[in-house]
C-alpha cells in the first residue's frame, strides 16, 4: 500500500478476489475501488461463505473499508442492489455519478448477436453493448437513476483525497491483460482495456499517485469463451491434474493450459508490475495446501517461484495456497 493497483495477468479468473480479501483484512484497507463491470465475478470466501461478486468491491470483507465503483464502470442496477443487500454494505458503498448503466436491452443485444455469442463467447451480460452506447454519448449515467441516488459519490475526488491523506487504497481491476481490448487476443477480448493504467484511468487516479502494481498470475492458465490459449490441454487432462474450473459468473467450463513464462513477462511489462501474486500453487503442487511460509513448500514449488522471479525480474510477493483468504504466504517483509 498506500495506493495499490491489482490487475490480472492472464485471461481473468487468476484469483484476484482472494488476494483482495487478504489485503483488505491484513492491511487493513481504507478504500477499495472497483472498475469494470458485471461480466467479471470475483470469488471471495469469507467466514465460511462463498461470494461471487459482480459489482461490490472485494474489500467489503473489512467492515471499515469504504467501497466505491469507478466512473469508468458500468453498473447493472439490479445486481448492484442485490449485492449491496447480500453483503450488508449499504452505509459504506458509493457509485460515481458518471458510471454508466447497463440496461436489459444491452444484455438482450449481447445474446441476440450470433457474432458476440458464438464467435467471441460473450458472457452475455450486456457490457459490450453498454460501452458502445456510452461511446455514442447516449448512455444513462448513475446520476440519472433514482434508485442510485443514496449511493452517488465523486469517486475520483474521494480516492485522491484518501491517497493524499496516506490511507490504504486499492484499485481493483477486473479480467486480465490478455482480455484487454487493446493488448489482448483481439477480437477474442472484452470491451475495455484491462491494464493497470486503464484501471487508474477508470477511477480517475494519475500514474504518479500509484505505489504498487500487484499483478495476479495463476499457477496454471485458464480461459472461458473462445480465442487462443497456448499449450491448451483437454478437459479430461485438466480434471486429472486438478485444474478443471467452471466460471464463477456464467458456470461455463474454463479451458486450461500450463503457466506460460512469455505471456507472464508481457503481462509484467504492460502493467508495469512491481510485485506478483501467484495463486493456486496448491492446485499444481498439492503438498502446498494451506502453507503459510515459504520454507514449508516442496522444492519444485520453490523452484517455480524462483523461475518466475528470475524470468520476469519481479518479486513474487504473495503466494496463494488454498481458497481461504488466509491460506497465503506473505513474502513482503
Ligand atoms: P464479454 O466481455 O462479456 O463480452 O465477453 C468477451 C470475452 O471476455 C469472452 O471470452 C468472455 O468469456 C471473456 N470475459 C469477460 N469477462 C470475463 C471475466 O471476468 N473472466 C473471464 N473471462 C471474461
Ligand atoms: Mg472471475
Amino acid at each position: 500500500m498506500p495506493c495499490t493497483v491489482i490487475a490480472g495477468g492472464f485471461w481473468g479468473d487468476e484469483g484476484k478476489g482472494k488476494i483482495i480479501s487478504y489485503l483488505a483484512l491484513k492491511e487493513p484497507l481504507d478504500v477499495c475501488v472497483r472498475t469494470g463491470s458485471v461480466n467479471a465475478a470475483h470469488t471471495i470466501w469469507y467466514q465460511g461463505k462463498r461470494y461471487a461478486l459482480h459489482m461490490v468491491p472485494g474489500g467489503f470483507v473489512h467492515e471499515k473499508c469504504r467501497l466505491l465503483i469507478a466512473a469508468g464502470s458500468n453498473v447493472e442496477i439490479k445486481s448492484f442492489l442485490e449485492e449491496v443487500e447480500l453483503t450488508g454494505v449499504k452505509s459504506r458503498i458509493g457509485v460515481d455519478s458518471q458510471a454508466s448503466i447497463i440496461e436489459e436491452k444491452h444484455a438482450e443485444q449481447d445474446k441476440a448477436s450470433a457474432y458476440l455469442k458464438g464467435t467471441i463467447g460473450t458472457t452475455g451480460r450486456g457490457v459490450g453493448p453498454a460501452v458502445e452506447e456510452r461511446a455514442r454519448r447516449s448512455a444513462k449515467l448513475a446520476r440519472d437513476i433514482p434508485e442510485l441516488k443514496p449511493y452517488i459519490a465523486d469517486v475520483a475526488t474521494e480516492t485522491n483525497k484518501a491517497i493524499d491523506a496516506g490511507k490504504n487504497v486499492l484499485l481493483e481491476g477486473t479480467q486480465g491483460i490478455l482480455l484487454s481490448l487493446f493488448h489482448g487476443t483481439y477480437p477474442y477480448v472484452t470491451s475495455r482495456d484491462t491494464s493497470a493504467a486503464a484501471i487508474c484511468s477508470e477511477v480517475g487516479v494519475g500514474p504518479t499517485k500509484v505505489d504498487n502494481v500487484l499483478l495476479v498470475l495463476k499457477s496454471f492458465m485458464t480461459r472461458v469463451g473462445t480465442g487462443p490459449l497456448p499449450g491448451e490441454i483437454s478437459k479430461e487432462e485438466a480434471q486429472k491434474r486438478g485444474w478443471f474450473e467452471t466460471a464463477a459468473g456464467t458456470g461455463r467450463d474454463r479451458r486450461a493450459a500450463p503457466f506460460n513464462f512469455e505471456l507472464a513477462k508481457k503481462a509484467v511489462m504492460i502493467n508495469g508490475a512491481t510485485q506478483i501474486a501467484l495463486t493456486k500453487l496448491d492446485c499444481i503442487y498439492p503438498k502446498c495446501q494451506g502453507a503459510r511460509t515459504f520454507n514449508e513448500l516442496p522444492v519444485e514449488a520453490k523452484q517455480l517461484i524462483n523461475d518466475i522471479e528470475k524470468q520476469t525480474g519481479t518479486p513474487v510477493a504473495l503466494v496463494g495456497t488454498g481458497p481461504d483468504a488466509l491460506d497465503l504466504i506473505d513474502r513482503r517483509q
